[in-house]
């Protein structure tokens, strides 16, 4: 019988809500060469033509070949097999050695837009109604950034877990962006949800700035720290910061002091694996504009560290299959986004079914 405060461990994420734009990579990742990459079941390859970028099925219509091994050029993708050249919507626009395309020589294509020198990509059944979501950061010249591209052996649902409950940082992170661990726990945890969006928001004022914080920053002792996540369904926003105890309002949108702000989209490649694509910005400052490079340094550590924990706990999940999971007072928001996840799966699945 289950009790209140357990659930029990899902070795995989629930259905996934594919009417949303999810991201697929980034600009940077895609030069001459074709990328494959499996989104949401769908394996795809993502080049860059010359009129922009473009993501096909991942498959010749001629003898089946990966189009991914083929090669980029001006027009197209040109398949390394018996070269059929395709455009970026997917039509065959050349079969080497005749004069004509057979009418039914195309493969499957799906819109990719890129926008913020991210990849934004729509595998829905429905048509997209929206533009994907701006991420001005990236295009701010008040901050620094840095990114990469991480291989999840672990289901979306568990690096959302990790992303939106930062308390583990005082376990996990203890020797870059955690802290007293009293004070982690303790943090009075605000969530506010307006659509599929969430947003959380923990304060920790008068703390200790964690080691990572104190090389970027000279702050004169205590600190007033922030974080503030959002919960985007195919991404989370993640806002944190401190500043000198005192020096401003940790409502104020323009307070000072360091921010660091985190962009991470978790794309599902199955029910079981996903990418997780990060990028992290920081704010320069004046007399120590070197010190961010090693902040951001620092914060891909702890993604390293996230990942250890995370596909250990999903390994775990698989022997103990079934086993009941405890909630603590911590889950408060990981519990209510597994919850928005779970209503736009559905609302994806009964639209299909009526
Ligand atoms: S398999 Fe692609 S051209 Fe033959
Ligand atoms: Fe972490």
């Amino acid at each position: 019988m289950k009790h209140d405060g357990e659930a029990t461990a899902r070795t995989s994420s629930p259905a996934l809500p594919k009417n949303r734009w999810h991201v697929a990579g980034f600009s940077w990742e895609l030069q001459r060469q074709p990328i494959a990459r499996t989104l949401l079941g769908h394996p795809v390859v993502l080049f860059r033509a010359a009129d922009g970028v473009a993501a096909l099925e991942d498959r010749c219509c001629h003898r089946h070949l990966p189009l991914s091994l083929g090669t980029v050029e001006d027009r197209g993708l040109r398949c390394g097999y018996h070269g059929l050249l395709y455009d970026a919507r997917g039509a065959c626009i050349e079969v080497p050695g005749q004069a004509t395309v057979p009418p039914r020589a195309r493969v499957r294509s799906h819109p990719l837009r890129e926008q913020n020198q991210i990849l934004w990509i729509w595998l829905g059944d429905d048509e997209a109604t929206a533009p994907p979501p701006d991420y001005g950061v990236h295009d701010d010249d008040r901050y620094r950034f840095r990114g990469g591209v991480v291989h999840y052996d672990a289901p979306s649902q568990l690096v959302h877990d990790n992303l939106l409950d930062l308390s583990h940082l005082a376990y996990v992170h203890l020797k870059t962006i955690g802290g007293d661990p009293g004070l982690h726990m303790h943090a009075p945890i605000q969530v506010e949800q307006s659509g599929d969006t969430l947003r959380i928001v923990r304060l920790m004022p008068d703390s200790d700035p964690p080691p990572t914080y104190g090389l970027a920053w000279p702050f004169a002792g205590k600190v007033d720290r922030w974080q503030e996540i959002e919960f985007h369904g195919s991404h989370l926003l993640i806002w944190a910061g401190a500043m000198d105890a005192g020096s401003g309002a940790l409502d104020d949108p323009d307070r000072g002091g360091l921010h660091i702000r985190g962009f991470h989209g978790v794309t599902p490649e199955t029910e079981t694996t996903c990418h997780y694509f990060w990028t992290v910005a920081t704010n320069p400052h004046p007399g120590m504009p070197d010190m961010t490079d090693a902040i951001r340094e620092q914060v891909e550590l702890t993604f390293n560290e996230d990942k250890a924990v995370i596909e250990a706990q999903h390994r775990n999940m698989r022997r103990f299959a079934g086993a009941p999971a405890v909630d603590i007072r911590v889950d408060v928001g990981p519990n209510r986004a597994r919850r928005l996840q779970a209503e736009a799966a559905s609302r994806t699945v009964n639209a299909h079914q009526t």
